[in-house]
């Protein structure tokens, strides 16, 4: 019996070596180690072996058993390091290919300088106020001081709706009215942007619809040093600390006095080039001292409160900064244009 395991044993091994394949291994483990195998018929046939012959016969077998085991496990690790190295050479992957881009969506350039001028804001203590952008003609220009019949309604070519007295805002401006009436008697500071509208000839310099950011602050003792100060500190924010400023005098209905500011060219540096048509200076906003008017429209006594309101155009500040020669690229949707922002 022992003779014949040492022959079992041989045999199996030699047998193994010949397994070239997952099935071979599976056979040859069935053959070798199943059920009905001869190695497990010895085990089995133990009990009826003599006491004297038994412990020699069951640690031979045993460790015949164990051999077979160690050996099929090394073969079966052998044969799956094998198919890696074959997979690794036949599967090979490209490693240098590029990967794919994922598609990345962005703000629109517009969109991108107007939430920079309302994070400055509100940095500053300035809330957000959003205003619609279908008026009334009181709202758009009675309320503001802009009577029918006043000049200055020229400067806004307006869409009328077919419903009489009803507008497409033509400047955020009327939002000082909304939110001065919804505040009365309490102080006031917020930022009113939005889209605007125009019955304009479309241009390289004029759009039909346009943002503005409008401000507004209303309170006891607010003076025209304020309103300097005020859009001073914008101007440093948004265009650099070392920006010179300056305001001119000018004319809005619904301000006075009313100024306009201008911040040093950012191309040149205030030496004169062609964006700045040599003046070295960049018109950004308008802006003036509320008018009483306005203030009294919004149910503020003009002899105890002032206040200080300023527009301006990001589209505009955004083509100053970027060199943007052609205001329609704004609305005209050519992908070309919004993926160099
Ligand atoms: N509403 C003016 C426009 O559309 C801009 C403006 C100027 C707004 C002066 C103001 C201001 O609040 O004080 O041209």
């Amino acid at each position: 019996m022992l003779e014949r395991l040492h022959e079992l044993e041989r045999e199996g091994l030699r047998d193994l070596a010949q397994a070239t394949d997952e099935e071979g291994l599976q056979t040859w483990k069935v053959k070798y180690l199943g059920r009905s195998a001869e190695l497990g018929r010895i085990l089995d046939g133990l009990r009826t072996v003599s006491k004297e012959e038994r412990p020699a016969l069951g640690k031979r077998a045993n460790e015949v058993k164990r051999a077979f085991e160690a050996a099929l496990e090394d073969r079966q690790q052998r044969q799956a390091s094998a198919r890696l190295t074959q997979a690794l050479q036949t599967e090979r992957i490209d490693m240098t290919l590029p990967g794919r881009r994922l598609a990345c969506g962005r703000l629109h350039p517009a969109t991108q300088t107007l939430r920079q001028i309302v994070a400055i804001w509100a940095e500053m203590g300035f809330q957000v106020y959003r205003s619609r952008d279908v008026e009334t003609e009181a709202y758009n220009f009675e309320l503001l001081n802009i009577p029918a019949h006043h000049p200055a309604r020229d400067m806004w070519d307006t869409f009328y709706t077919t419903t009489p007295g009803v507008v497409l805002r033509t400047h955020t401006s009327p939002g000082q009215i909304h939110v001065m009436r919804a505040r009365a008697p309490e102080p006031i500071r917020v930022v009113l942007p939005g889209m605007c509208y125009r019955y304009e000839q479309v241009s390289a310099r004029s759009e039909i619809q346009f943002n503005q950011v409008e401000g507004l602050a209303v309170g006891r003792n607010i003076t025209f040093g304020d309103l300097k100060g005020t859009l001073t500190a914008f101007a440093r924010r948004m265009f650099g600390q070392q920006v010179q400023t300056r305001f001119r005098a000018s004319h809005f209905p619904f301000t006075e006095p009313s100024a306009e500011m201008d911040v040093e060219c950012f191309v040149c540096s205030g030496t004169g080039c062609p964006v700045c048509k040599m003046t070295g200076w960049l018109e950004i906003l308008g802006s003036g001292m509320v008018h009483p008017t306005v203030l009294a429209n919004g149910g503020y006594d003009p002899e105890e409160f002032s206040g200080f309101a300023f527009g301006m155009g990001p589209e505009r500040i955004t083509m100053l900064r970027h060199r943007i020669e052609d205001i329609r690229s704004f609305w005209a949707n050519d992908l070309r244009f919004l993926e160099q922002f």
